[in-house]
Order: structure tokens, then C-alpha cells, then sequence
């Protein structure tokens, strides 16, 4: 091991940036814990002339990330560009070719092209680290695979889109529709380039799939897993979820059944005096299940540049300290071709839907739901002025195939109005 570790950092975005002061900052903490000294040596950004407010004369500067990659004075690469393909795929496939390990901030990347990086960086005999790729600041990835490492795991749940999580608690505290709040989110800054990747739930999906790829030891499978966004969420489920005593979150659930491994990236109800509940705002939260720990729970901040730099620098000085585990936590030979659960587990549904006011319209959505097989658990029908209902319904344990099938059956009486919103709630 030489003595010294030399970074090459592509990317000068906020998470680069936060990099380059947490390695400035704390150069002689980190030499310590490291056993050796961290240093970086060259950065890669498009344009050299923007201001980004930190000292980097002393680094090489390269145009291209790939040139950076390629250097014989950088051992690591750090790739914080982002993007599932272009220049953040050559660059890292580079950087393995060439013999160095890679730190990652890059979910979308590592989500779809996961397996084949993890087997690029064995057969190099080099590894990829990417703590910062999932939930930015909190330690989820070195939990699991060390924290944990004697359990199964039994399920990992999550909140890992800050922006979705800001949405949500906003437009409960403040009462405004999902439109104004978002519209808020873009001028603070929040949501990505492409606001789908947040809102979506992809940015949160990419996330949700490596976790389930280390948690069960499966090949990461993005495209596996069932997404939803939050556009569809209004004001009045905000409002009715709470009044039932639920906050609705864009909650991540993996877990393995015996129909095969279940992924889902959807807006839930969860209790609102749990955990994942009480998350206010931009946090993330990620809870992890193992047969022997029992339940684990996770805060903090997903994003900003402190808080994803803190994750990469983890990875780094792990790196300087000789530790190397394989990409997803085993060999990627190791890792199995997992089926897909072809549905996911029954729970209970929250339902709620506006009636036309009528002698025998809850009678009406009673049978249908009977007639699916659902049973009624609660129920609540809301004051108003005009001849229109709001009706709520929480159901018995169900299948979302029956929910869907009474759905589609409450279409076909004339007491529904619109269409009928059907949200899961978790067990958590
Ligand atoms: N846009 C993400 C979020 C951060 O809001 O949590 C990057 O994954």
C-alpha cells in the first residue's frame, strides 16, 4: 500500500465540491483514521471558469472525465457527475480498466448497470463503493453490509427522496395542493433537472433497488421494481389520511416472500405516530429488518452537499484503510437472478371516493366491495353541502387485485363520482 491516497474527482457540482473542503478540512483527522495520507490530485469539470467558491489551484484540471480516470497520479476515482450513461459510464468503466477503485454518488448508474460494474471491478480486481448513491448522509450501505452482516435480512423500508418527503409534509402543514408545492420546490431549488426523477418516484426507485440487491443478494433489478409517483396525491387524501391518524409518505418496501422478491416505490399511509410518520421535510429515513436485530431506523439528511461528500469520504477512507467488500456485499457471481414477486403482499387499502347522495349508494359500494371479496374495516362518510359525499373507507387485510377489481366494479354502479383513490397502507 503506498503511503499515499490520490483522488481524482469528477464532478465539481455540490457533492465534488463537498468533497474538496471535507479533504481540506480535515486532512490531518482523516490521515489518522486512514492510516495514510488522502489527497487529491486532480478534478474534472466542463467548465473551469465557474466560480465554485473553493480553493483548487493546487489540482490538476482535466476537461474530460475520462482523461481524469486514466491518470497515473490518481488511485481513486470519485465519480459525483451523475447520469446513467455518457460520461459518468466511460468514466467509471474507464477508471476500473485502468486499474483504480471508484467512490460513487451515482444511483442512476449504479441501479441499471450495477451487475456488470460489480463483475468489471472483480475481474480488474478493483472495487466500486457508493454510500453516497442511497439516502446521501446516512450510513444505509455500510449498516447492511457490516452492521449487519450476520442477519437475513427481512425487509428495507424507506423515504428516500427528500424532495417527495418535502412536498408531502408541506402541503399537510400548510395546506396547500400538491400544484403550489411543487411549484415552491423548483424555486428553492429542490427538485432534480428532471422533476420525474423526484416526484416520480425513479430517483427514490434507483435507490430502493440497490438496497434490495445488497439486503437479499440479488442481482439489482431496477426494472423490477413497481413505481408510483406523487402526482396523483390531493390535499383532501393528505387531509382524510390524517384525520384516519396516517400521513402519506412515497415509501420503498423490498422484501423477499415466497412469490419472489418484492420491490415497491409508492406513495403509502403510514401510522402517523410512527418514525417514518413524524419525517418532516427534506429527511430521509431508511428502516432495516434482520431476523436477529429486529428493526433498525435511520435519519438524516439525503441530500446537500455535506451530507453526500461525508458518505463518499466514508468510502474513500475505507478504501485507504485496505477495507474492500464486493460491490452489493458478495461476489457478484454470487449474486442470484432474482424472480419478481408478481404481487406484492396484502394490506390493508385506504380508499376514498366521492358518492352522489342518494338512498342505497353506500349499499352500492358495499356490495361491490363485497362482491371482491374486501372487507370493510372502517368507515366514514364526510359533512357537506351539496349533493356530492366524501366517503372514506380503510379496508381488512386485502390484495391490491381485489381492490382493483371493486374498484373497477364501483365504476360500473352510477353513485361513483370520478374515480375512486386507492392508497396502500403499510404495515410497519
Ligand atoms: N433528489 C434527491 C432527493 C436527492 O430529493 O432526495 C438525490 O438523490
Amino acid at each position: 500500500m503506498s503511503d499515499r491516497l490520490r483522488l481524482g474527482i469528477a464532478g465539481l457540482g455540490t457533492v465534488g465540491i463537498g468533497v474538496v473542503r471535507i479533504v481540506q478540512q480535515h486532512a490531518a483527522l482523516i490521515a489518522a483514521r486512514a492510516g495514510r495520507r488522502i489527497e487529491i490530485t486532480a478534478v474534472s469539470a466542463r467548465d473551469r471558469t465557474r466560480n465554485r467558491d473553493a480553493d483548487l489551484s493546487a489540482y490538476a484540471w482535466e476537461t474530460d472525465p475520462v482523461a481524469l480516470a486514466r491518470r497515473d497520479d490518481v488511485d481513486l476515482v470519485i465519480e459525483v457527475m451523475g447520469g446513467s450513461e455518457g460520461a459518468a459510464r466511460a468514466t467509471t468503466e474507464a477508471a476500473l480498466a485502468a486499474g483504480k477503485d471508484v467512490v460513487s454518488a451515482n444511483k442512476a448508474l449504479l441501479a441499471l448497470h450495477g451487475q456488470a460494474l460489480a463483475e468489471a471491478a472483480e475481474a480488474a480486481g478493483r472495487v466500486i463503493r457508493f454510500e453516497a448513491a442511497v439516502a446521501g448522509g446516512i450510513p444505509v450501505i455500510k449498516a447492511l453490509t457490516e452492521g449487519l452482516a450476520g442477519n437475513e435480512i427481512r425487509r428495507v423500508m424507506g423515504v428516500m427522496n427528500g424532495t417527495c418527503n418535502y412536498i408531502l409534509t408541506r402541503m399537510q402543514s400548510a395546506g396547500l395542493p400538491y400544484e403550489t408545492v411543487f411549484e415552491e420546490a423548483r424555486q428553492l431549488g429542490y427538485l432534480e433537472a428532471d422533476p420525474n426523477l423526484d416526484v416520480g418516484g425513479i430517483d427514490a426507485g434507483h435507490k430502493l433497488a440497490l438496497l434490495a440487491a445488497i439486503a437479499f443478494g440479488t442481482r439489482v433489478d431496477f426494472g423490477a421494481v413497481e413505481l408510483q409517483g406523487i402526482g396523483q396525491i390531493s390535499i383532501d387524501d393528505i387531509r382524510l389520511a390524517e384525520d384516519m391518524g396516517y400521513r402519506i409518505k412515497l415509501l420503498g418496501v423490498a422484501q423477499m416472500t415466497g412469490r419472489g422478491l418484492e420491490q415497491r416505490m409508492s406513495p403509502c399511509l403510514v401510522p402517523a405516530k410512527s418514525p417514518l410518520g413524524q419525517l418532516e421535510g427534506g429527511t430521509n429515513m431508511v428502516v432495516l429488518e434482520g431476523d436477529s436485530v429486529g428493526q433498525i431506523v435511520m435519519r438524516g439528511a439525503g441530500a446537500g452537499s455535506g451530507p453526500t461528500a461525508s458518505a463518499v469520504m466514508a468510502d474513500v477512507i475505507d478504501i485507504a484503510r485496505g477495507i474492500r467488500i464486493p460491490m452489493f456485499g458478495v461476489p457478484a457471481a454470487l449474486l442470484a437472478e432474482a424472480t419478481p414477486a408478481k404481487a406484492s403482499a396484502p394490506a390493508a387499502y385506504y380508499l376514498r371516493m366521492v358518492l352522489i347522495d342518494k338512498p342505497g349508494a353506500l349499499a352500492k359500494v358495499a356490495a361491490a366491495l363485497g362482491e371482491a371479496g374486501v372487507s370493510i374495516n372502517r368507515m366514514r362518510q364526510y359533512g357537506h353541502d351539496s349533493a356530492e359525499a366524501p366517503v372514506l373507507i380503510v379496508t381488512h387485510k386485502t390484495t391490491r387485485d381485489a381492490i382493483d377489481h371493486a374498484v373497477s366494479r364501483m365504476a360500473r354502479t352510477d353513485v361513483v363520482l370520478g374515480d375512486p383513490v386507492a392508497l396502500r397502507i403499510e404495515d410497519i
